[in-house]
């Protein structure tokens, strides 16, 4: 079938789902319109794609979830049976249900979700897990998938002739449980705003950006991974003794799983 457009619609506080991605398009024959769908203010307009259009969803695994801002963020998104390629990228632990809740929704609204891939990025609370991740490995691997989905889409008919790959996970769904690692501003804090103006909940008020309001945080990182002074951290002690126990039990090189 003839693919006329590409869009990459996207959730990555901390970068690392956006570098999976990128690694992914870069190997397709057209340029992507990329949609970031991670700030507060990233106006999220339902949109209904056509059938000679590629999407495709890349978000970070939370608890063994989609998070639910991005699944929120996504479900604006319809399609009269568009090609889809769903991405769920995590930190080396697990992506349990993850990859199937993304596709769950994708065929909800309409896509034809054909290919699939869990990937991996650094962890972006306990850093020292999966650091430097996607590497060179990974993106080679991405790559070579990008080219066979392209080979897939461009093969087939039509979408309806597309099959559906089975992925991991179980219904329903695990309970989404997120950690809760909310970061503040120390006194270096230096008033830029940058913290508020990323947080993709709304948590951080740009007057007085060095408190985290905790009902909204997701624990995303995004404002610490952002900050250009470093002067946003979750508790460090906790952190540290938690990060060590993460990286005892899951830093175990796990590799990336591509489903077509
Ligand atoms: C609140 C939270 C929960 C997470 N849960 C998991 C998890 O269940 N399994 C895992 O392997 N990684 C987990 N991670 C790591 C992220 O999936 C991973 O670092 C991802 O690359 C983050 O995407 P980003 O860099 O685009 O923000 C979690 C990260 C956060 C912030």
């Amino acid at each position: 079938m003839h693919i006329s457009k590409i869009t990459a619609v996207f959730f990555s506080p901390c970068g690392g789902t956006e570098k999976v991605l990128d690694a992914f398009l870069s190997a397709l024959p057209l340029p992507a319109e990329k949609i970031d769908l991670t700030p507060f203010s990233s106006s999220v307009q339902s949109r209904t794609f056509g059938t000679e259009e590629l999407v495709i969803f890349a978000a970070p695994v939370y608890a063994g979830r989609i998070v639910p801002l991005a699944m929120q963020r996504f479900a604006a998104l319809r399609a009269a049976h568009t090609p889809a390629v769903c991405l769920a990228v995590y930190g080396n632990r697990a992506y349990e249900d993850a990859l199937l809740e993304l596709t769950d929704l994708a065929k909800q609204n309409g896509f034809v979700p054909f290919a699939a891939a869990a990937a991996l990025a650094q962890h972006s609370i306990m850093r020292r897990v999966a650091a430097g991740r996607p590497d060179t490995n990974d993106v080679a691997k991405l790559v070579d998938f990008a080219k066979q989905v392209w080979r897939k889409v461009a093969q087939a008919p039509s979408a309806a002739v597309l099959s559906v790959p089975a992925v991991p996970g179980n219904h329903p769904y695990k309970d989404f449980k997120a950690v809760g690692f909310v970061p503040a501003a120390s006194a270096a804090c230096i008033r830029c705003g940058r913290c508020a103006a990323h947080c993709p909940s709304g948590a951080i008020d740009l007057a007085c950006p060095e408190k985290t309001d905790k009902t909204r945080c997701i624990f995303c990182m995004g404002c610490v991974s952002v900050c250009p002074v470093q002067a946003r951290s979750a508790n460090k002690a906790l952190l540290w003794a938690a990060e060590k126990a993460f990286a005892l039990k899951f830093s175990t090189r796990q590799e990336p799983e591509f489903f077509l």
